[in-house]
């Protein structure tokens, strides 16, 4: 239901006694705008019909956090959770549905401690992997952390979801190295790995973001990786094989060994191979020439950099060799672009037939790209239920769809991205057909909410796709940490109240 005009004041009363005023941003502000936008990524989810909060709170320390928690459900009023805004459907700042909600936005909680001697660190939410990766790396070039490609995202939304990205095969997921964290929950109590027990720590490690408390900070193991790595991109087009090299790369790319991330990205007539290999560029190509000589890669496409250089490249052509680190610490991206994603995996290799007719999509006017990220490697041998994250043993690689378009009208690349995912569907993984929950996408489904509670039959539907056969233990510890649906949005797991 959406609360009353009235509890919006109450609310906003409650704020002003509890947070400092400049702390909270209410619509009637004149920085209000400028607060809202500063990680908006895409102006699909910025115009003038799109769901605006009714505040936005931006804490200084947990207290305030905890503060509008207590406050928001005193009043009835919900929070949306914000870190690096990069939510592929902008649940952290947008209701799709008409709703009164408050945003609490992370981002000027974004310290970063390493401890060098333990080989760990304490990142907070608001921080981007980018200032994570710069921290590690200028504390200590042989220490890294597993996670995504695009140093603007935030670390809460996407450690709370996974953290798929060049290391993965030799350490796992960003959330699959985590070790302890700080979260305030629906009650407004701030807690650790040992307070919020071991069934609410392995739901934040995973489960997607929102769904079970506003994580602060998060604890991780940072990992070895060597005083250089070896780096390149090779493009082929269709005259130079590439079908055939993709299709050859579908099970050569998940069983390299774990040292070599080799991803590909399909665009226009081309296939673009980058890697990123933990070690020397003369071990790299005798590796190539062994495994997957059918790429023709020499010593010339190789570079070698440290591992902190080699973040900083170009996340979707590793080019701009020698950009200087410090674009890892570059928080702003400009809100021309709009993007719609989705997501599929394979655990059977597709046809060489198949590969020509994919091809032939990305002719087609309003086309976009794929990103195929292989799994295989340690990834793969994490069992099923370790955490939340269920895409592990079999998977081949997943698949990321991507179409932009300047502004905020984009038909021509969404009719094509729904079509293209339509095809797809004969050839990547069924019932359930998986998807990946940071990738995320509520083209699969929206919970339904009865009597003030998103329902579980509703939340299976979308939530067994992201989440397998962990989705009915995410459900399990929703019931237990927020049975009352407190911290919900159009995509978090619903509470399942009764054991059926
Ligand atoms: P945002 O702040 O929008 O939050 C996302 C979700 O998490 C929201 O539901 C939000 O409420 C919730 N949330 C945020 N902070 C929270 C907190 N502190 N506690 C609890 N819940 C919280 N993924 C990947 O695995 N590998 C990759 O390489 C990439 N690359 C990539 C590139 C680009 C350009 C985009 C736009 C996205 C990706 N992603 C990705 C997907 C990314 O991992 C996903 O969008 C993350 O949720 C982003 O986290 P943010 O904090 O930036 O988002």
């Amino acid at each position: 239901s959406v609360p009353s005009l009235a509890s919006s004041d109450d609310f906003l009363q409650c704020l002003a006694k509890k947070i400092p005023s400049e702390l909270v941003y209410k619509q009637s502000s004149s920085d209000f705008t400028d607060v809202l936008v500063s990680s908006i990524r895409f102006p699909n989810f910025f115009t003038n019909t799109t769901v605006r909060p009714l505040c936005i709170v931006t804490p200084t320390d947990a207290g305030h956090v905890q503060a509008a928690v207590l406050c928001g459900r005193r009043n009835g009023v919900r929070l949306r959770v914000r870190s690096g805004g990069h939510d592929y459907e902008g649940l952290s700042y947008r209701s799709v549905r008409p709703e009164v909600f408050g945003v609490v936005d992370l981002a000027k909680l974004r310290s970063i401690s390493v401890n060098e001697s333990e080989s760990t660190a304490w990142v907070n939410s608001g921080a981007t992997i980018g200032e994570l990766y710069y921290a590690i790396g200028k504390n200590n070039s042989e220490l890294a952390f597993p996670a995504g490609e695009c140093p603007t995202l935030g670390v809460g939304g996407h450690f709370s979801g996974g953290g798929v990205g060049m290391l993965m095969r030799k350490y796992g997921l960003s959330s699959d190295n985590v070790v302890d964290a700080k979260l305030v929950n629906a009650k407004g109590e701030l807690l650790d790995r040992a307070g919020m027990g071991e069934d609410h720590f392995w739901a934040i490690r995973g489960g997607g973001g929102q769904s079970f408390g506003i994580v602060l900070s998060w604890k991780i193991q940072l990992l070895h990786v060597p005083p250089t790595v070896a780096v390149f991109s090779i493009s082929k087009t269709l005259d130079q094989g590439a079908v055939d090299i993709v299709t050859r790369w579908q099970v050569v790319g998940p069983s390299l060994p774990d040292d070599l991330t080799m991803r590909v990205k399909v665009q226009g007539q081309e296939a673009m191979f980058l890697a990123v290999y933990l070690g020397t560029c003369s071990s790299l190509v005798a590796t190539m020439g062994r495994e997957f000589p059918e790429l023709n890669m020499t010593s010339a496409d190789c570079r070698s950099m440290t591992y902190l250089e080699s973040t900083a490249l170009s996340f979707t052509t590793l080019a701009n060799i020698g950009t200087p680190e410090e674009v890892l610490l570059n928080r702003t991206s400009g809100l021309d672009i709009s993007v719609e994603g989705k997501s599929d995996y394979v655990r059977r290799p597709i046809s060489r037939a198949a590969w020509n007719d994919i091809f032939s999509w990305f002719k087609k006017n309003g086309s976009g790209l794929i990103m195929l990220e292989p799994h295989g490697g340690f990834i793969g041998s994490v069992p099923n239920a370790t955490t939340p994250y269920p895409h592990r043993d079999g998977v081949l690689y997943v698949i990321q769809y991507l179409v932009f378009w300047p502004g905020a009208n984009g038909a021509a690349p969404q009719t094509w991205l729904h079509d293209f995912y339509d095809f797809m569907g004969q050839h990547v993984t069924a019932d359930p057909r998986e998807a990946y929950v940071n990738f995320r996408d509520l083209d699969i489904g929206q919970n339904a909410v009865v009597d003030d509670v998103s329902t579980f039959e509703s939340g299976q539907v979308w939530g067994e796709r992201y989440f397998m056969g962990n989705f009915r233990r995410l459900a399990e510890v929703k019931a237990q940490v927020d049975p009352t649906d407190y911290f919900r949005n159009e995509q978090t797991t619903p509470p399942l109240l009764h054991r059926r």
